[in-house]
């Protein structure tokens, strides 16, 4: 028995289907060339890449359904942290990291090594979370993720902390660099024919959980990074927009970087 909800969608998406071929009138010949980049896309894609994912991700559809299924009330005198699009760079079961530890392996010595710290709270009473989980995932300074990268150790530039009483966390990492998206399949065509560039603004992924609160998938964005305002999946957000602070009198960093989570109750 066909679901409501999946009969709707279905039923829209073919109507919206059948508006754009009428409304280009679409020949067979360009028909078959969106259908022969679906099925590269398929066959590009596999547990270390998500090509599909990356197609969605060029036309903002992502980023609109982030949008969508996370809206905020936007009357809030204040308001949970945003939320911002997963990317197809998440890996489950990070390694499970102790506070004050580091997420980075290899690339240390480039001026780039920074501390990450602040508080996870309750974004209405702003009392902090215990047993909040923080999941954090960047690119390397060579503007590769750690599976896409056969020189960096499994699982590098990833970390799950875990708060404690006073919803505190505190880690290093690096700061991270403008990356493009791979752009040598299906989604890279796309950009070309369009003029576009594959570039992401420099950022630093995270989903928290925490009992009893919202889980958030979120990216913080560095404001002085090239791209901030282009990027190429259109993931950006004001509020998500941090200050990486040159650090002194920790020879563990080179930049300083705080930032405070906001959950909601669900
Ligand atoms: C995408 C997201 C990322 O975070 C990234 O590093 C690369 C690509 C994406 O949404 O396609
Ligand atoms: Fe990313």
């Amino acid at each position: 028995k066909a679901s409501p909800r999946v009969r709707q969608l279905t039923t829209s998406l073919i109507r919206h289907l059948h508006d754009f071929a009428r409304e280009n009138e679409l020949t067979v010949d360009e028909w078959m060339a969106g259908v022969e980049l679906m099925n590269e896309a398929g066959r590009m894609s596999d547990d270390r890449r998500n090509e599909g994912q990356l197609v969605c991700d060029i036309f903002g559809l992502e980023s609109l359904v982030d949008e969508i299924t996370y809206k905020l009330a936007s009357d809030a005198a204040d308001e949970p942290t945003a939320t911002a699009i997963l990317g197809p760079f998440w890996r489950k079961e990070a390694p499970l990291k102790s506070m004050g530890d580091t997420i980075v392996s290899g690339f240390d010595d480039k001026g780039d090594r920074t501390w990450m710290h602040g508080t996870v709270t309750d974004f209405l009473t702003g009392k902090p979370i215990e047993g909040a989980v923080l999941d954090v995932w960047h690119t390397a300074p060579n503007g590769l993720y750690e599976q896409q990268d056969p020189d960096q150790p499994d699982m590098n530039l990833r970390g799950r902390f875990t708060t404690g009483k006073d919803g505190k966390y505190n880690f290093y990492c690096l700061r991270p660099v403008p990356y493009p998206i791979p752009y040598d399949g299906p989604a890279g065509k796309i950009l070309q024919a369009l003029d576009r560039h594959p570039y992401r603004p420099a950022h630093i992924h995270f989903i928290l959980t925490a009992p009893g609160y919202k889980p958030i998938i979120t990216q913080i964005f560095d404001r002085n990074s090239k791209y901030i305002e282009d990027d190429a999946v259109f993931a950006v957000k004001d509020s998500l927009i941090v200050d990486f602070k040159p650090f002194q009198g920790d020879p563990k960093a080179d930049f300083e970087l705080p930032y405070d989570f906001k959950l909601a109750t669900f």
